[in-house]
């Protein structure tokens, strides 16, 4: 792989991958709890009641993780995401927003940045959530919605909370002035592929950007087959048959999904083809799991454990030489690899992160 200078670094000092990438995104996960159970996240077969989720104690604090999305800011970071697990099982979650906010891009000010604060959330507790979220500084939501049909919901999340939960959140978070607003399905053949054009109409109608994500062999649990991913050509071929579009350019350089924007001007759809069309050359995305450590691939087996900085006194110092020393170690390259590790038959899921540690 070539380095593209796209991703060379624009602070001086901060740290570049070995394949030419900086730190521009941190998804911060805040717990492994979720309240729902979606096959190909967390399936209940092996998430039972019984699974021993993070105890609490070994929880970054809301001040920890906002040390942590400081030391990466530092570094080169400017989109925090909050993820979970779902982030909103976590009390008080518009606290920690107001902290990340209080973050400041080093000479911010003369360069006219800022921080781009997002949450990701599958939206059943959002409704009574999105005003404080919004007055405590989030900048943007994405909303988890694989159909609007309510019997393949429940089938999909695992969840008997009714779909209209999750619409209402999403109806919450447009009336509390996030716009637009994201909405990410999972396409699963033969489950949800059927309601492609139901939630597109239902985007263009709301004013929300619809993203459809190819279905990934993420974690070790999910029992993910080829054959249930529905490639991105076929997706987009699934829009344009609803309402023709056409190609636009990223939105900004590292970006997941493929952007179109309507023909008639509605808006535009996403399309995140990690499969079919893995994006690891511009990957600039460094993942911090609910019990602290940092990650640089959604697929990766270990972790760095980041406490030994914080606790039991923060060392912001360390801190930010330990994260720069990871990443510059960095190689990672998963999904672009994957395509002949499955076809070869030489795959290796074991002891991967689940999704729900590192939040997407
Ligand atoms: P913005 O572009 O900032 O809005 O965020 P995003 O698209 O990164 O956030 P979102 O949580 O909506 O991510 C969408 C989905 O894309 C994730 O949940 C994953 O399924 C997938 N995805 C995100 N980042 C990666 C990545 O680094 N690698 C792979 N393989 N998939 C990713
Ligand atoms: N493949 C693709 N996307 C997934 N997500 C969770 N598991 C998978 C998977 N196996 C998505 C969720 C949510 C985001 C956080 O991650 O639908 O939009
Ligand atoms: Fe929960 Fe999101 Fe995983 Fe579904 S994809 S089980 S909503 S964390
Ligand atoms: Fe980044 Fe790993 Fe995803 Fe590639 S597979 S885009 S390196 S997180």
């Amino acid at each position: 792989m070539s380095r593209n200078p796209r991703l060379l670094p624009l602070l001086s000092g901060a740290p570049v991958d070995r394949l030419g990438r900086t730190i521009r995104d941190v998804r911060l996960s805040v717990t492994d709890r979720c309240n729902f159970r979606c096959g190909y996240c967390m399936p209940a077969e092996v998430f039972g009641p019984d699974f021993a989720f993070l105890p609490r104690a070994e929880l970054l604090t809301f001040e920890e993780i906002a040390l942590v999305a400081r030391a990466l800011v530092e570094l080169g970071a400017r989109t925090l995401r909050i993820t979970g697990g779902e982030p909103l099982v976590r009390r008080d979650l518009d606290r920690l927003v107001a902290l990340l906010r209080a973050i400041e891009v080093p000479n911010g000010a003369e360069d006219g940045e800022s921080i781009d604060l997002a949450l990701t959330t599958n939206g059943s507790l959002l409704a009574p959530l999105a005003a404080p979220l919004r007055g405590a500084g989030l900048d943007r939501i994405t909303v988890s919605l694989d159909s609007l049909d309510p019997a393949i919901a429940a089938r999909m999340s695992g969840s008997a909370l009714p779909l209209n939960r999750m619409l209402e959140g999403i109806a919450a978070a447009s009336a509390a002035g996030f716009a637009p607003i994201k909405l990410n399905a999972v396409v699963r053949r033969g489950m949800n592929d059927a309601g492609i054009g139901a939630l597109v109409d239902f985007a263009r109608e709301g004013g929300h950007t619809m993203r459809f994500i190819e279905y990934m062999d993420v974690g070790s649990s999910n029992g993910w087959r080829l054959d249930e991913v529905v490639p991105a050509s076929e997706i987009l071929a699934a829009i344009d048959a609803r309402h023709p579009v056409e190609p636009i350019a990223p939105s900004r350089p590292g970006e997941v999904a493929t952007r179109y924007r309507y023909r008639d001007g509605a808006g535009e759809v996403g399309v995140i083809a990690s499969v079919s069309a893995p994006f690891c050359g511009d990957c600039t995305r460094a993942r911090v799991s609910a019990d602290g450590h940092l990650y640089t691939c959604l697929f990766a087996t270990e972790g760095l454990a980041l406490k030994p900085h914080l606790r039991p006194v923060a060392d912001g110092g360390a801190l930010r030489a330990a994260l720069a020393g990871r990443w510059e170690a960095r190689d990672d390259r998963y999904s672009e690899l994957r395509g002949a590790a499955t076809s070869a038959g030489t795959a290796v899921t074991a002891g991967r992160v689940e999704m729900f540690r590192v939040g997407g």
